[in-house]
């Protein structure tokens, strides 16, 4: 990267919480601005129809990219966390009643765990918590047992990767035991998007929620996928204009999807540069991405491990981990660890990871956290190692 920070090279590692962004994202917004902006879906002139057709073109891309059945499934909010919240309040108020049951994992991101809580309590509903095992992957037996003991149980929610430990959770075979008891899913996709193909054919989940700048794209844009015999259940979540077929002071009737759901002008920009970004990854290919932040990931391991009084959480031996890392080392604070490691120009993410859960479960406050993208080498790698190596022999 050719940024320095400190007159250091900038050894970016902190992809899990954004992503640097390619060229051609931010001219395709910058483009966007200067030569086709206008408000869409309202305009019968030249630009208001050019934007529009560009903004539908990247439920499209977003659609196909994901593997949906139809584009009216994929709705554009501001990222994973609004996904969630808007999954939340219209399928709780829909669906539940005082009593019922929401199961969600021990590793999920604060993101998924207190939309439904906020839900749980004005409606009264229970939160059920999916354990994991000590290797840090979801505890399949306890979920199955625990799909057979709900009787009230009315949806599951979880991760697809963990933002802490890298775990890439069994989702399609969560999906078919949760099917088997007619209870539908939410897959958070924020982890996994990046890295590897989703197949919304495939996964059979309900819902799946992802944001645009983890995977290159823009901030404040994302997706709430919903299989359409869901979404045209749900109540709307937010009014305004758009979201509407006719308004009246007597009564409103609501629009078709996915515009039910897209209260107020749309980030056109964004979406539009989400779907460069989309193209820009689908373009190299995930079959290269994977490949690669598997070697990186792999190689990191190996170095970290040589490290004395190392934890590293998750990444069991033969397990199924992601481009995340979390580890302690005894003796240093998380914090010092990540302060002084960006003295060095190296930047990596410190703290609970907004999964302070799965913090409680691991048995710390805060990790040190190292998360790849596309971008990175080996090379950075080795800074990081001798970046921790320096640190270490300061305490
Ligand atoms: N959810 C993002 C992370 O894990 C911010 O870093």
């Amino acid at each position: 990267m050719a940024r320095t920070v400190y007159d250091k090279p900038l050894v970016y590692l902190d992809n899990a919480a954004t992503t640097q962004k390619p060229r051609c994202v931010v001219e395709a917004m910058v483009d966007e601005y200067y030569n086709v902006n206008a408000n869409v879906h309202r305009g019968v002139h030249f630009l208001s129809q050019k934007a529009t057709d560009l903004h539908e073109a990247s439920r499209e891309t977003v659609k196909q990219f994901i593997n949906a059945e139809n584009s009216s499934e994929i709705l554009f909010t501001r990222g994973t966390t609004e996904s969630i919240n808007l999954l939340a309040y219209c399928f709780g108020e829909a669906f539940m009643e005082a009593g019922d049951e929401i199961l969600v994992s021990e590793m999920e991101h604060h993101s998924d765990i207190v939309p439904w809580q906020l839900i749980a309590e004005r409606k009264g509903l229970k939160i059920k918590v999916i354990p994991i095992t000590d290797n840090g992957e979801i505890d399949i037996k306890a979920y199955n047992k625990l799909l057979d003991e709900s009787e009230r149980l009315k949806i599951v929610c979880v991760t697809h990767v963990s933002n802490v430990l890298g775990t890439v959770n069994p989702v399609k075979t969560m999906v078919e035991s949760a099917h088997r008891h007619g209870v539908p899913v939410l897959v958070d996709g924020a982890q996994s998007t990046p890295h590897f193909k989703v197949d919304m054919q495939e996964l059979d989940c309900d819902f799946f929620a992802f944001s645009g700048h983890k995977i290159y794209g823009p901030t404040g844009v994302g997706v709430l996928y919903g299989k359409e015999r869901w979404l045209d259940k749900l109540p709307p979540y937010q009014g305004g204009g758009e979201m509407i077929k006719r308004v009246s002071f007597e009564k409103t009737t609501f629009n078709d999807l996915p515009y039910k759901f897209e209260a107020g002008t749309p980030d056109y920009i964004g979406t539009h540069a989400l779907a460069t970004a989309l193209d820009y990854v689908s373009a190299i290919g995930f079959d290269t991405i994977k490949a690669h932040e598997l070697m990186l990931t792999d190689y990191a391991l190996q170095q970290l491990r040589t490290i004395d009084n190392i934890q590293i959480y998750g990444h069991p031996e033969g397990g199924n981990g992601d481009a995340v890392i979390s580890f302690n080392i005894k003796g240093i604070h998380h914090l010092d660890l990540g302060t002084l490691l960006d003295r060095l120009g190296i930047a990596i993410r410190t703290g609970h990871h907004c999964a302070e859960p799965l913090m409680h479960r691991l048995g710390t406050e805060g990790t040190v956290r190292v998360s790849f993208a596309l971008y990175n080498t080996k090379e950075e790698v080795d800074s990081l190692i001798a970046g921790i190596r320096r640190v270490a022999k300061m305490f």
